[in-house]
């Protein structure tokens, strides 16, 4: 979805200047002003947040990781995702520093690689999975992969597609599904089990789409084997980010519909480590990203300033949800701390 966008604004930007010397049609103080309004209006409603969550005991089982205008939005573009020129060129992209990532983080824990199928015998599961631009290739590494996502369109483009590739038939399965409903159906200590857990989690570009990070974290923890690797890859929350995703796409261009992105579901490494930290992971490595809008490439950088690669492990088994109503209070000021 990203990669036209930002060709876009980089064409945009050329000739915005042009427009810029002979009239005043954009104003940075203006912007800046907005946003201080914005910020101080933000840190108001932070607090009153932060107080309604600190009055709920127990995390209810009935929240939820879906924002139903993000499902809106992703169902409108299901047909899109083989499209390497469109939409998604950018995610298609990715797969160069994704799947190495995911690859050798596995190998380095599971250190039986078989010739050909180094992830072979793995159980991934792919949240969030789209079209199965990520799910595919680890799926050809040899990996059992499960793709889920709450748009049900995009499920049925991504079984379309896999089904062409013999090699996938009896290794990739997707499933039009959230998370916590996964995770509700392996059930917890002492109750009938379900599926078995899984070796590792992949939610690439999703963690910025959901409603709620600590339903998330939790249940990610849950449906992972105890030393079962959860590989995260999103944006972080800079002026970087906001100036680049917000001001410039939406408000300066118009590339983007206003709205399009939500600033606020960003979150920096920090924060994220945190929250992981805060259900059961220890987060192994952290790894900037960054986009090259001209060649359409991407490269590893030491910065996280703009979108990063965390790699993170199950270290202890964690209250879940459904538990946690039944008595498992446990501390919430980690569910501030995603989102600040
Ligand atoms: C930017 S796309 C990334 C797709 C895929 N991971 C990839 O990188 O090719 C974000 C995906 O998150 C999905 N999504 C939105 N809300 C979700 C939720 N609550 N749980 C799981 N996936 C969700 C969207 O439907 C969409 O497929």
């Amino acid at each position: 979805m990203y990669a036209n966008k930002l060709n876009r604004l980089m064409l945009g930007l050329c000739s915005r200047q042009t427009t810029a010397a002979g009239r005043s049609a954009f104003s940075w103080t203006a912007v800046c002003k907005q946003r201080t309004l914005w910020l101080q209006e933000r840190a108001c409603l932070k607090t009153r947040r932060h107080v309604v969550t600190c009055h709920t005991s127990a995390r209810s089982a009935s929240q939820t990781t879906v924002d139903p205008d993000e499902v809106r939005r992703f169902q409108s573009l299901a047909g899109k995702w083989w499209d390497e020129q469109g939409e998604f060129a950018a995610l298609h992209a990715l797969n160069d520093l994704r799947v190495p990532f995911v690859r050798d983080n596995l190998l380095n824990v599971h250190r039986t690689p078989r010739p050909g199928k180094p992830l072979g015998g793995l159980r991934i599961l792919d949240v969030g999975c789209g079209g199965g631009l990520l799910t595919e290739p680890l799926g050809r590494l040899g990996a059992n992969v499960l793709g889920i996502d709450p748009v049900g369109n995009s499920i049925g483009t991504a079984q379309l597609h896999s089904a062409i590739d013999p090699d996938l038939r009896n290794r990739v399965c997707y499933r039009a599904s959230t998370l916590e409903e996964l995770s509700a159906e392996l059930g917890g200590e002492g109750e009938e089990q379900g599926a078995d857990p899984f070796d590792a989690i992949v939610a690439s570009e999703v963690v910025e789409h959901l409603a709620d990070l600590e339903t998330f974290a939790s249940c990610c923890n849950h449906v992972l084997k105890p030393g079962g690797s959860l590989f995260i890859t999103t944006l972080n929350k800079t002026n970087l980010s906001y100036i680049l995703g917000i001001v410039v796409a939406e408000q300066l261009l118009r590339i983007v519909p206003s709205g399009t992105h939500d600033w606020e579901k960003f979150i920096s490494p920090v924060d994220l480590e945190r929250l992981l930290e805060s259900n059961g992971f220890s987060v192994q490595s952290v790894q900037g990203m960054l986009y090259n809008p001209a060649s359409g490439a991407w490269s590893w950088t030491n910065s996280t300033a703009i979108n990063y690669a965390l790699h993170a492990v199950k270290v202890r088994d964690e209250p879940h949800a459904d538990r946690a109503e039944d008595g498992g209070s446990r501390p919430e000021d980690h569910a501030g701390a995603a989102h600040s």
